[in-house]
């Protein structure tokens, strides 16, 4: 595999992300194929994935973005054009103007955001001539999330509206919704949506013939091969029969997952109780997550440590002394030049990346059958830009 792929690449400059084209469009099939099975509206959440170049051709498949923040809205709505949804913790007074410039769904957290904006939204739906819908996050206290730091429902979470503060707020709130949201999973199969449906339906089920739509949030692994795809279609339809609501999905992990490769060169190799290569390339820079969630990245052709005959510890080229991304054993001795690539690096990664001890960031790369294209590349200006 690694072979063809190096070739597919050719003289790319490191570290780079490359996405493949070809993979980004059959996880855009699949995804395409629930829309087409049940009539649900699934929206690519910016925060997961913002190559915007590939923006245009999601459209042709997706209705639109989710965003988290007055800029991804704006990068929604400049490079796809289709439906903006918004939802953030807390919205900026000095913001909100501009984003109802761009937003088709607003989803607030809690009831007091809702007191403090419901009108302004109203009024920028008549300045714009067209609906903006109202939605609110809920907390349905009930989550399968495995990591704590991904668990929006942990107790005291600020992510979300309880049913007991729901019940608290007044009659005024649940006149001003359109639709509700949730989110609650995290690279997760329908069997947890279904789970997770069951407590949102039992909870907040009396209220759902009032609204116009429910959004299911972020977190399902639908392009997995594994991924039980009647099981989601089932939730959908039990829901859109049940209260002839429309039912939204935002995920982004699942449009991007295996589409990218981080593609790194070996800078040096050193010697200390183990062999250490240090690559152009760094967890903390580069693929937070590795630190963050933490988990380990697949490199092509690479086992576990001893599996194979020469293993390395794998070390960034910040001098923070935890930018490890982890011990992977090869068959053949690392040198000085070597191309190792990271798989699975499409999602998660573009979007957090930064030039901690002014590393400059990866470039960008588009693959598809006629070769790779450099989208863009970055300097001193952008490493300078962020500072002052
Ligand atoms: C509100 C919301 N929607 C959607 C997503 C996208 O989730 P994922 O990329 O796991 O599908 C997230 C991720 O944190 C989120 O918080």
């Amino acid at each position: 595999m690694k072979n063809i792929l190096v070739q597919e690449l050719g003289e790319i400059t490191t570290p780079a992300y490359v996405v493949d084209e070809r993979l980004l469009k059959k996880n855009l099939d699949v995804l395409q194929g629930v829309q087409r099975a049940t009539g649900c509206k699934i929206l690519l959440a910016l925060k997961g994935f913002s190559m915007h170049a590939v923006f245009p051709l999601i459209g042709e498949y997706l209705y639109g973005i989710t965003a988290s923040s007055l800029f991804e809205a704006r990068l929604g709505s400049e490079e796809m054009g289709k439906e903006v949804h918004v939802y953030a913790p807390a919205y900026r007074s000095d913001e909100f103007a501009e984003l109802m410039t761009y937003a088709d769904h607003v989803v607030f957290n809690s009831p007091t955001q809702i007191k403090a904006y419901a009108h302004r939204v109203k009024q920028a739906a008549q300045e714009r001539h067209k609906d903006i819908d109202c939605g609110l996050r809920i907390n349905p206290e009930y989550s399968e999330a495995a990591v704590p730091m991904y668990d929006p429902c942990y107790a005291h979470s600020r992510l979300g509206t309880t049913l007991n503060q729901l019940l608290l707020s007044g009659p005024e709130i649940l006149a001003a919704l359109d639709g509700l949201h949730f989110h609650t999973l995290c690279e997760q199969n329908a069997d947890a949506l279904e789970h997770t449906w069951q407590v949102v339906e039992d909870k907040f089920g009396f209220m759902l013939h009032q609204l116009k739509w429910i959004n299911f949030g972020g977190g399902h692994h639908i392009t997995r091969d594994d991924y039980q795809l009647e099981v989601l279609h089932r939730v959908i339809r039990h829901v859109q029969q049940t209260y002839q609501v429309e039912v939204y999905l935002e995920p982004g992990e699942a449009i991007a997952l295996h589409t990218g490769y981080l593609v790194s060169r070996v800078l040096d190799i050193v010697s200390n109780g183990m062999e250490i290569a240090i690559l152009d390339t760094s967890a903390a820079c580069h693929m937070p997550d590795v630190l963050e969630m933490p988990y380990r990245p697949y490199i092509i052709d690479s086992g576990k440590p001893q599996e194979k005959a020469y293993t390395y510890r794998l070390g960034g080229v910040t001098c923070l002394a935890g930018d490890v991304i982890g011990d992977y054993s090869f068959d053949a001795p690392l040198a000085v030049g070597d191309m190792l690539i990271f798989t699975d690096m499409a999602h998660y990664t573009m979007v957090k990346n930064n030039t901690f001890n002014g590393i400059n960031l990866p470039s960008i790369y588009l693959l598809n059958e006629k070769g790779t294209q450099l989208i863009r590349s970055f300097g001193f200006e952008d490493y300078k830009g962020r500072l002052s």
